[in-house]
């Protein structure tokens, strides 16, 4: 029991980025490892949560005893979180791209000598953490990342109010913080009653502290 505090919980995890087709062949995308969700679910389930991983296209393995549902678009990673719940937590570490194609061609879209490309057409894609963090069925602790270059502490905390959640975890990708693909991450974490400044860690790092924080809150 004390080793294992979150046996008897359900979490659910995003990871990765989302895939929005343009045609068969191409995509656009965020970008994203995976490493940080992909972590954190691992951390989750060694505290005993029985954990979902939903994932969008990653490189990396699935992490041991978490139960992984592989996606490639938004609408499907909303669908396999949806068919998730109910959970004690949710944990939205996914890149999802904010938008996807409108309509996506069935054949590859052929380029033809001396005309114009195309312009892309867009859509507006679920918001799966504010989705989550307004749903009937909330789970008791929900919690959100940010990816900011600027004012990080103060876009956390409004995207906490805005997605519903209890924390979101800002960090500063700025190109020259080496964050983006590696191993490791520095991060604030934005509460209801305040912000946390957390020292430059590992994503494991980051991973095991979060878990700890979640087993400490749903403890009480
Ligand atoms: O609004 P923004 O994309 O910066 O918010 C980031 C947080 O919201 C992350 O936790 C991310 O996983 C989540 N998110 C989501 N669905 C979206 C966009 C973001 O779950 N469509």
């Amino acid at each position: 029991r004390e080793e294992r505090p979150l046996a008897g919980r359900k979490a659910i995890v995003t990871s990765g980025p989302t895939h929005e087709p343009i045609d068969p062949v191409r995509y656009i995308a965020n970008r994203s490892s995976g490493k940080q969700g992909h972590a954190i679910a691992a951390a989750l389930a060694r505290l005993g949560a029985e954990v979902t991983l939903v994932s969008g296209p990653v490189t990396i393995p699935n992490p041991v005893g978490v139960r992984v549902v592989h996606v490639e678009r938004a609408e499907e990673m909303r669908d396999a979180v949806l068919a998730a719940l109910p959970a004690d937590i949710a944990v939205m570490v996914a890149a999802v791209a904010d938008w996807r194609v409108a309509a996506t061609a069935g054949n590859k879209i052929k380029k033809r000598p001396g005309e114009a490309p195309q312009p892309l057409l867009l859509a507006e894609n679920p918001d799966i953490l504010k989705t989550v963090g307004h749903h009937a069925s909330r789970p008791k602790l929900v919690i959100g990342f940010a990816a900011e270059t600027e004012n990080v502490a103060d876009n956390g905390r409004t995207k906490l109010e805005r997605k519903g959640a209890d924390y979101i975890l800002a960090n500063d990708v700025s190109p020259s913080t080496g964050i983006m693909g590696g191993e490791r991450n520095t991060v604030k974490l934005v509460g209801r009653d305040g912000t946390e400044d957390w020292p430059e860690m590992g994503k494991d790092e980051v991973a095991e502290r979060l878990a700890a924080l979640i087993a400490a809150r749903l403890s009480v």
